[in-house]
């Protein structure tokens, strides 16, 4: 009876080692480097806990890049790629100037080039480090699938089909839904401004809008921000370097930062979404790490269709 329940175990075991622990898109899994690169998750990690002890609020940053590498091409690590004189790249669109942390991914490749060369793509590095970064503001601990391969197109042009700050609700459901989320995982992806900070001009358009949906109190404190001009920086919620459900129970009282941060709770298709969040951090941490997880996995460009960069910042 024993050895039969053991010899079940084993077999399971196998079967899931012989997969590969495959998931979702085809090619992507969860032991993509346990045989070429043992040590790439730990590298990461631990390159990405060194830089967050040295400065907590690049955590905001890593994740908000991976989300802008995610929505253009898919997650192919061309945000990172730096212009050069015949190309524009997504990095110097306007939406893209203030991303932060590209000297932790930097950092974290030239370790594992060192390591493991030419093996461990910086597409892959870019979604370790947003989920290391997640786990150490505090937020979900969750795995995420390897084997994404970097792209060689990075257009500013492309950046277009990032969120504008000023969408609202039925907007941004159109355009989430455009990449396969519904509305809840939209909401959910949204929560990630739980951390970090908006510059005034991200949402100086609130402060003249009588129609907005904002609090009093909370107004003066923008316009306030806005006082010191265009690049000063506003928490999205009281607790900037905190994954936790402090950004929803904000926008129950009116005090959102961006209008597409507001519209969530303004608009009846999202408001009980928030307010579920807001009463309940768990459900919102439990579904925010199945969204991410989700949009970790967009559009991978697999096998050849991609490479593996020398350096995150030039192709091959
Ligand atoms: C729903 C549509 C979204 C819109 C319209 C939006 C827009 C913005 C804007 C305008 C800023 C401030 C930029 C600045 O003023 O410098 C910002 C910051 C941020 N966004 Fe979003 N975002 C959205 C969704 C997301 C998602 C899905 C994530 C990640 C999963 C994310 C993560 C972040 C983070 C962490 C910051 C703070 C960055 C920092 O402090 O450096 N955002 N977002």
């Amino acid at each position: 009876m024993v050895i039969a329940k053991l010899l079940g175990v084993l077999l399971v075991l196998e079967m899931t080692m012989m997969s590969g622990f495959w998931f979702g898109a085809e090619g992507l899994n969860m032991g993509y480097y346990m045989m070429s690169c043992p040590f790439a998750e730990p590298i990461v990690r631990n390159t990405v806990t060194r830089a967050l002890q040295n400065d907590p609020t690049l955590a905001a940053g890593l994740i908000r890049m991976h989300f802008h590498d995610c929505f253009i091409e898919g997650c192919d690590a061309s945000v990172l790629l730096d212009s050069t004189k015949d190309n524009t790249a997504e990095k110097d669109s306007p939406a893209n100037l203030s991303l932060r942390g590209f000297e932790v991914i930097d950092d974290a490749k030239e370790q594992l080039e060192r390591q493991c060369p030419g093996v461990v793509s910086c597409a892959d590095i870019l979604a370790m480090a947003a989920k290391d970064a997640v786990f150490w503001a505090g937020g979900p601990v969750y795995d995420i699938p390897q084997g994404r391969k970097d792209g060689t197109r990075s257009k500013i042009e492309d950046t277009f089909n990032l969120p504008a700050p000023t969408l609202n609700a039925s907007e941004l459901i159109k355009m989430f839904g455009q990449h396969g989320f519904t509305a809840q995982e939209m909401v959910a992806l949204s929560g990630a401004h739980t951390l970090g900070v908006a510059r005034c001009s991200s949402f100086k358009n609130r402060l003249s809008d009588t129609v907005d949906n904002l609090d009093s109190g909370f107004a003066k404190q923008l316009s306030k921000t806005c006082s010191a001009g265009d690049n000063a920086e506003q928490p999205f919620d009281p607790t900037r370097n905190s994954f936790d459900n402090a950004y929803f129970n904000a926008l129950q009282r009116k005090a959102g930062v961006l209008t597409s941060d507001q519209t969530l709770f303004a608009s009846a298709r999202t408001r009980g979404i928030v307010n579920g969040y807001a009463f309940n951090q768990a459900m919102f941490f439990f579904d925010f790490q199945q969204a991410m997880v989700k949009m970790s996995m967009l559009d991978p460009k697999e096998g050849s269709k991609g490479e593996v960069r020398g350096n995150c910042r030039k192709i091959n």
